[in-house]
Protein backbone atom coordinates (compact mmCIF):
# COMPACT_ATOMS: atom_id res chain seq x y z
CA UNK A 1 0.00 0.00 0.00
CA UNK A 2 1.49 3.43 -0.97
CA UNK A 3 1.09 6.87 0.82
CA UNK A 4 -0.74 8.52 -2.60
CA UNK A 5 -3.37 7.43 -5.18
CA UNK A 6 -5.79 8.42 -7.64
CA UNK A 7 -8.91 7.26 -6.78
CA UNK A 8 -12.18 7.79 -4.58
CA UNK A 9 -12.68 7.66 -0.50
CA UNK A 10 -14.61 4.89 -0.65
CA UNK A 11 -12.13 3.04 -2.44
CA UNK A 12 -9.13 4.47 -0.17
CA UNK A 13 -10.85 3.93 3.24
CA UNK A 14 -10.98 0.30 3.32
CA UNK A 15 -7.47 -0.30 2.42
CA UNK A 16 -6.37 2.32 5.52
CA UNK A 17 -8.45 0.53 7.66
CA UNK A 18 -7.19 -3.02 6.78
CA UNK A 19 -3.38 -1.09 7.09
CA UNK A 20 -4.39 0.55 10.45
CA UNK A 21 -7.55 -1.06 11.83
CA UNK A 22 -7.92 -4.97 13.33
CA UNK A 23 -10.66 -6.99 12.00
CA UNK A 24 -13.31 -7.07 14.74
CA UNK A 25 -12.64 -3.19 16.22
CA UNK A 26 -15.19 -0.88 17.36
CA UNK A 27 -14.91 1.94 15.15
CA UNK A 28 -17.20 5.31 15.54
CA UNK A 29 -18.08 7.40 12.39
CA UNK A 30 -18.73 10.52 14.13
CA UNK A 31 -19.15 12.55 10.94
CA UNK A 32 -21.19 9.18 9.04
CA UNK A 33 -23.07 11.47 6.08
CA UNK A 34 -23.95 9.53 3.14
CA UNK A 35 -21.54 6.52 4.45
CA UNK A 36 -19.50 6.63 1.31
CA UNK A 37 -16.70 5.41 3.51
CA UNK A 38 -18.08 2.36 4.13
CA UNK A 39 -19.29 1.32 0.69
CA UNK A 40 -16.62 -1.10 0.15
CA UNK A 41 -16.02 -2.61 3.88
CA UNK A 42 -17.26 -5.61 4.88
CA UNK A 43 -20.39 -5.32 6.88
CA UNK A 44 -18.71 -8.14 9.23
CA UNK A 45 -15.02 -6.86 9.86
CA UNK A 46 -16.00 -4.11 12.34
CA UNK A 47 -18.64 -3.06 14.75
CA UNK A 48 -19.81 -0.14 13.48
CA UNK A 49 -21.28 3.02 15.13
CA UNK A 50 -22.32 5.79 12.58
CA UNK A 51 -23.60 9.15 13.69
CA UNK A 52 -23.67 12.60 12.46
CA UNK A 53 -25.24 16.12 13.29
CA UNK A 54 -28.32 14.80 11.01
CA UNK A 55 -29.05 11.88 13.54
CA UNK A 56 -28.54 14.30 16.15
CA UNK A 57 -25.41 13.39 17.48
CA UNK A 58 -22.80 16.32 17.25
CA UNK A 59 -19.28 14.73 16.68
CA UNK A 60 -18.37 17.44 19.88
CA UNK A 61 -20.54 15.75 22.22
CA UNK A 62 -20.16 12.15 21.93
CA UNK A 63 -22.33 9.31 23.65
CA UNK A 64 -19.45 7.28 24.32
CA UNK A 65 -17.78 6.37 27.57
CA UNK A 66 -14.57 7.65 28.61
CA UNK A 67 -11.52 5.21 26.53
CA UNK A 68 -14.76 3.09 25.08
CA UNK A 69 -13.81 2.89 20.96
CA UNK A 70 -11.28 1.28 19.16
CA UNK A 71 -11.06 4.23 16.26
CA UNK A 72 -13.18 7.14 15.49
CA UNK A 73 -12.87 8.48 11.86
CA UNK A 74 -13.73 11.89 11.24
CA UNK A 75 -14.72 13.82 7.74
CA UNK A 76 -16.63 17.44 8.57
CA UNK A 77 -17.08 20.15 6.84
CA UNK A 78 -13.37 20.99 5.27
CA UNK A 79 -14.21 24.44 3.91
CA UNK A 80 -15.03 27.62 5.13
CA UNK A 81 -17.89 28.62 2.82
CA UNK A 82 -20.26 25.85 4.96
CA UNK A 83 -19.10 27.53 7.97
CA UNK A 84 -21.08 31.16 7.40
CA UNK A 85 -23.24 33.22 9.43
CA UNK A 86 -25.59 33.51 6.94
CA UNK A 87 -27.73 30.49 5.20
CA UNK A 88 -27.43 32.47 1.90
CA UNK A 89 -23.89 33.17 1.88
CA UNK A 90 -23.21 28.87 2.00
CA UNK A 91 -21.05 27.68 -0.51
CA UNK A 92 -23.33 25.36 -2.63
CA UNK A 93 -26.44 27.53 -3.98
CA UNK A 94 -28.41 26.87 -6.77
CA UNK A 95 -27.40 24.02 -8.82
CA UNK A 96 -24.74 23.20 -6.64
CA UNK A 97 -27.16 22.56 -4.22
CA UNK A 98 -26.61 18.76 -3.52
CA UNK A 99 -22.50 19.39 -2.52
CA UNK A 100 -23.77 21.65 0.30
CA UNK A 101 -26.35 19.37 1.32
CA UNK A 102 -23.85 16.33 1.13
CA UNK A 103 -21.04 18.04 2.23
CA UNK A 104 -22.53 19.59 5.68
CA UNK A 105 -25.95 20.29 7.14
CA UNK A 106 -27.05 23.35 5.53
CA UNK A 107 -27.40 25.45 8.38
CA UNK A 108 -25.52 28.58 9.31
CA UNK A 109 -22.88 28.54 11.72
CA UNK A 110 -24.44 31.14 14.72
CA UNK A 111 -21.49 31.23 16.62
CA UNK A 112 -17.26 30.49 17.42
CA UNK A 113 -14.62 31.46 15.19
CA UNK A 114 -15.22 32.83 11.10
CA UNK A 115 -13.60 31.45 8.13
CA UNK A 116 -11.04 29.30 8.07
CA UNK A 117 -10.89 29.15 11.82
CA UNK A 118 -13.92 27.97 12.07
CA UNK A 119 -13.06 24.98 10.25
CA UNK A 120 -10.34 24.65 12.01
CA UNK A 121 -12.38 24.43 15.66
CA UNK A 122 -15.08 21.89 14.10
CA UNK A 123 -11.55 19.41 13.94
CA UNK A 124 -10.15 20.54 17.04
CA UNK A 125 -13.18 20.71 19.33
CA UNK A 126 -14.06 17.03 17.41
CA UNK A 127 -10.24 16.04 17.98
CA UNK A 128 -10.50 16.78 21.97
CA UNK A 129 -13.51 14.54 22.49
CA UNK A 130 -12.66 11.89 20.01
CA UNK A 131 -9.45 11.61 22.47
CA UNK A 132 -11.74 11.35 25.40
CA UNK A 133 -13.76 8.27 23.56
CA UNK A 134 -10.77 6.24 22.43
CA UNK A 135 -9.16 3.99 24.00
CA UNK A 136 -5.17 4.03 24.82
CA UNK A 137 -3.42 3.93 21.36
CA UNK A 138 -6.66 3.96 19.78
CA UNK A 139 -6.50 5.06 16.36
CA UNK A 140 -8.39 8.53 14.95
CA UNK A 141 -8.83 8.85 11.07
CA UNK A 142 -9.41 12.22 9.80
CA UNK A 143 -10.49 13.62 6.51
CA UNK A 144 -8.98 17.25 5.51
CA UNK A 145 -8.36 19.58 3.05
CA UNK A 146 -6.22 22.25 2.45
CA UNK A 147 -8.00 25.75 1.18
CA UNK A 148 -7.02 29.16 0.13
CA UNK A 149 -9.00 31.49 2.50
CA UNK A 150 -9.00 35.60 1.71
CA UNK A 151 -6.33 34.87 -0.68
CA UNK A 152 -4.16 32.96 2.32
CA UNK A 153 -3.06 29.38 1.61
CA UNK A 154 -4.19 27.32 4.85
CA UNK A 155 -2.61 24.28 5.02
CA UNK A 156 -5.09 22.77 7.03
CA UNK A 157 -3.47 19.36 7.27
CA UNK A 158 -0.40 20.55 8.86
CA UNK A 159 -2.74 22.69 11.76
CA UNK A 160 -4.73 19.75 12.57
CA UNK A 161 -1.52 17.77 12.90
CA UNK A 162 -0.18 20.40 14.93
CA UNK A 163 -2.80 20.99 17.33
CA UNK A 164 -3.67 17.24 17.82
CA UNK A 165 0.17 16.50 18.96
CA UNK A 166 -0.59 18.98 21.57
CA UNK A 167 -4.11 16.60 22.75
CA UNK A 168 -1.23 13.65 22.33
CA UNK A 169 -2.01 12.34 19.27
CA UNK A 170 1.07 10.63 17.49
CA UNK A 171 0.44 11.15 13.28
CA UNK A 172 1.07 7.61 12.73
CA UNK A 173 0.45 8.09 8.57
CA UNK A 174 -0.87 10.23 5.84
CA UNK A 175 -2.33 9.47 2.76
CA UNK A 176 -3.25 11.92 -0.30
CA UNK A 177 -6.22 11.04 -2.47
CA UNK A 178 -5.92 13.00 -5.78
CA UNK A 179 -8.81 13.28 -7.82
CA UNK A 180 -9.82 12.01 -10.70
CA UNK A 181 -11.33 14.18 -12.33
CA UNK A 182 -10.93 18.23 -12.17
CA UNK A 183 -11.57 20.32 -9.29
CA UNK A 184 -14.22 23.41 -9.78
CA UNK A 185 -13.48 26.48 -11.13
CA UNK A 186 -14.50 29.50 -9.04
CA UNK A 187 -14.85 32.81 -10.56
CA UNK A 188 -11.21 34.94 -10.01
CA UNK A 189 -9.09 37.44 -12.08
CA UNK A 190 -6.09 35.58 -12.41
CA UNK A 191 -5.08 32.62 -10.73
CA UNK A 192 -2.44 32.79 -7.39
CA UNK A 193 -2.44 29.53 -6.20
CA UNK A 194 -2.81 25.78 -7.38
CA UNK A 195 -6.24 24.61 -7.66
CA UNK A 196 -6.79 21.72 -5.13
CA UNK A 197 -7.15 18.22 -6.69
CA UNK A 198 -6.58 16.40 -3.46
CA UNK A 199 -7.28 15.59 -0.09
CA UNK A 200 -5.76 13.95 3.05
CA UNK A 201 -6.48 11.14 5.79
CA UNK A 202 -4.45 11.16 8.26
CA UNK A 203 -4.21 8.16 10.92
CA UNK A 204 -3.39 9.51 14.55
CA UNK A 205 -2.52 7.09 17.46
CA UNK A 206 -3.59 8.35 20.80
CA UNK A 207 -0.69 7.96 22.60
CA UNK A 208 -0.03 7.32 26.62
CA UNK A 209 1.71 11.03 26.50
CA UNK A 210 5.01 9.17 25.68
CA UNK A 211 5.21 10.75 22.68
CA UNK A 212 8.15 10.40 20.38
CA UNK A 213 8.90 14.07 21.05
CA UNK A 214 8.77 13.50 24.12
CA UNK A 215 7.16 16.48 25.95
CA UNK A 216 4.53 15.06 28.22
CA UNK A 217 1.64 16.48 26.11
CA UNK A 218 -1.11 14.11 27.30
CA UNK A 219 -1.30 16.92 30.44
CA UNK A 220 -2.40 19.25 27.87
CA UNK A 221 -5.15 17.07 26.70
CA UNK A 222 -6.22 16.21 30.28
CA UNK A 223 -6.34 19.58 30.80
CA UNK A 224 -8.66 20.88 27.70
CA UNK A 225 -10.72 18.09 28.57
CA UNK A 226 -11.69 19.25 32.13
CA UNK A 227 -12.37 22.62 30.88
CA UNK A 228 -14.81 21.49 27.91
CA UNK A 229 -16.83 18.49 29.21
CA UNK A 230 -15.46 17.97 32.95
CA UNK A 231 -14.80 14.29 31.83
CA UNK A 232 -11.47 14.33 32.05
CA UNK A 233 -9.86 10.59 31.80
CA UNK A 234 -7.24 9.91 34.12
CA UNK A 235 -4.81 7.58 33.32
CA UNK A 236 -1.57 7.58 34.96
C1 LIG B 1 -17.82 15.90 4.29
S1 LIG B 1 -19.39 15.33 4.86
C2 LIG B 1 -19.08 13.69 5.42
C3 LIG B 1 -19.10 12.71 4.35
C4 LIG B 1 -19.09 11.30 4.86
N1 LIG B 1 -17.75 10.85 5.19
C5 LIG B 1 -19.75 10.39 3.85
O1 LIG B 1 -19.21 9.32 3.59
O2 LIG B 1 -20.80 10.76 3.34
C6 LIG B 1 -19.49 16.19 6.41
C7 LIG B 1 -20.54 15.65 7.35
O3 LIG B 1 -20.32 16.24 8.63
C8 LIG B 1 -21.58 16.42 9.23
N2 LIG B 1 -21.43 17.39 10.33
C9 LIG B 1 -21.29 18.73 10.27
N3 LIG B 1 -21.12 19.26 11.49
C10 LIG B 1 -21.15 18.21 12.36
C11 LIG B 1 -21.05 18.09 13.77
N4 LIG B 1 -20.85 19.15 14.56
N5 LIG B 1 -21.13 16.86 14.32
C12 LIG B 1 -21.33 15.76 13.55
N6 LIG B 1 -21.45 15.81 12.21
C13 LIG B 1 -21.35 17.02 11.62
C14 LIG B 1 -22.47 16.86 8.10
O4 LIG B 1 -23.83 16.67 8.40
C15 LIG B 1 -21.97 15.98 6.95
O5 LIG B 1 -22.70 14.79 6.85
Amino acid sequence: MCSARVGSNEELVPLILSLHVPTGSLVADVTYGTGIFWKLVPKAKYKLRATDIKTGVDCRKLPYENASIDCVVLDPPYMEGLYRRAKGHLAGAGTYAAFRTTYSNGERTSDGPKYHDAVLDLYFKAGLEAYRVLKQYGVMIVKCQDEVSANTQRLTHVEIINEYATLGFFAKDLFVLVRANKPAVSRMKRQEHARKNHSYFLVFVKTNGANPRGKGLRNGAARRLEGHTGRAERTP
